[in-house]
């Protein structure tokens, strides 16, 4: 058996990624590769359940799988408690070693009108976030006071190399362009970042490399998101600008990501949180963590089924099945289960019960 963990978590978390292991069970189903789901507290219901947000056994269970699927962590409700639901995501991360976050981002061709820019700058916008996920302000000393507070940002040359290689290795595989974003004119830690990334940059001749500042980047990717191939910044710039760069494509509903480190199980999540002013309305969009199921299958060498899915997704919204987010009426169930009745073509016949939404895991 090949156990996949899955971590609903919070909010929306359970609805989406519900859907999304409905997708994978259909996919094993169909060819036989005996996924076993298993799933486990994590975030906010496990900080309910058993007083932390990553319990010993969850962080065991995610050790011994081969992927890792999650939901999403995090909401009001715990916004005051001693240890918040965010603290074991980013636990989970740094204790598997997952420093490589891939966020994919893709005006689809024909749903140029989902994005708020101007088709003409909209189209064929087509951008790969790799964001540095174990290091910089997020994991340096912290020191909070009732009169001040700071947050240590520190990285390594080994840390920046090491995801430069990811980055220009997938840049590679793509349009062969690689732009750095740092601050590199105010942060002692982006001329580190500017300097390591050039030098590893001379590795990959048939890469070209550009850099931008931050405030730059921000700016550049709303007025002209078609002159990037990849992104590669570090952990806080990746996560903000990976937000815009969701919502340029339409949604930040759309938007799935993996992260991966040297070795272990990859974690396929998402970019959007818990979204607690939609959560148990069903009308949360699936399609980022459908989205992340597509990755995981990718990463685990199914790269058929992997762009059977994504084909599969992709379609459904060409089709016109969208949620509220994108303008339409269709629930998170329902787009769910329209998507796996197009997967069901391109895989062969479906067993009826692959079609249904997969609640009982967080049920
Ligand atoms: P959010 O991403 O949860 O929501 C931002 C906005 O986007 C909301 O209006 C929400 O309704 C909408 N949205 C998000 N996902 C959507 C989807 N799939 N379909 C339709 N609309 C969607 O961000 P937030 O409100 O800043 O954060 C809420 C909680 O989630 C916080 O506790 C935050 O820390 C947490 N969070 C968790 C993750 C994660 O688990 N990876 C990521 C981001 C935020
Ligand atoms: C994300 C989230 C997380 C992050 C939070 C919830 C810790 O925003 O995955 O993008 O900042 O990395
Ligand atoms: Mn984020």
């Amino acid at each position: 058996m090949t156990k996949i963990v899955v971590l609903p978590g919070d909010g929306i978390g359970p609805e989406v990624a519900g859907e999304a292991v409905a997708c994978l069970k259909m996919v094993s189903e169909f060819r036989g590769l005996g996924f076993d789901f298993e799933s486990h507290d994590f975030g906010g219901v496990a900080i309910d359940r058993h007083g932390e947000p990553l319990p010993e056994a969850t962080l065991a269970a995610c050790r011994g799988a081969v992927a890792i699927l999650m939901g999403a962590v995090g909401g009001p409700r715990w916004d005051k408690a001693a240890v918040r639901p965010e603290a074991g995501l980013l636990g989970l991360r740094q204790a598997l070693g997952l420093f490589a976050n891939l966020r994919p981002a893709r005006v689809i061709k024909g749903l140029e009108s989902f994005s708020p820019l101007k088709t003409e700058l909209a189209a064929g916008a087509d951008v790969l976030v790799v964001r540095e996920l174990t290091g910089g302000l997020y994991f340096g000393e912290k020191k909070e006071g009732d009169d001040s507070a700071s947050d240590l940002c520190t990285y390594t040359r080994g840390e920046i190399e090491r995801i430069a290689h990811v980055a220009f290795a997938a840049a590679r595989a793509r349009r062969a362009k690689v732009t750095s974003v740092d601050k590199a004119n105010v942060l002692a830690t982006s001329r580190l970042w500017r300097r390591t990334v050039e030098a590893v940059a001379a590795r990959y001749p048939d890469v070209a490399l550009d850099h931008l500042y931050v405030d730059a980047a921000a700016m550049a990717l709303v007025t002209g998101p078609a002159r990037f191939d990849v992104i590669l910044t570090e952990n806080l710039f990746g996560d903000i600008l990976s937000d815009e760069l969701s919502v340029i494509s339409g949604s930040i509903g759309l938007l799935g990501s993996s992260s991966r480190g040297a070795d272990g199980p990859g974690l396929y999540e998402p970019i959007h949180g818990s979204a607690p002013d939609i959560a148990g309305q069903d009308v949360a969009n699936p399609a980022g963590a459908i989205a992340s199921a597509a990755m995981l299958l990718d990463d685990l060498g199914l790269s058929d089924e992997a762009s059977g899915l994504t084909e599969s997704l992709e379609q459904v919204l060409l089709d016109g099945c969208r949620t509220r987010d994108l303008g339409g009426k269709a629930g998170c169930r329902e787009f769910g289960a329209r998507v796996r009745q197009a997967l069901a073509d391109r895989l062969g016949k479906a067993p009826a019960e692959a079609l249904e939404s997969n609640r009982d895991c967080h049920e």
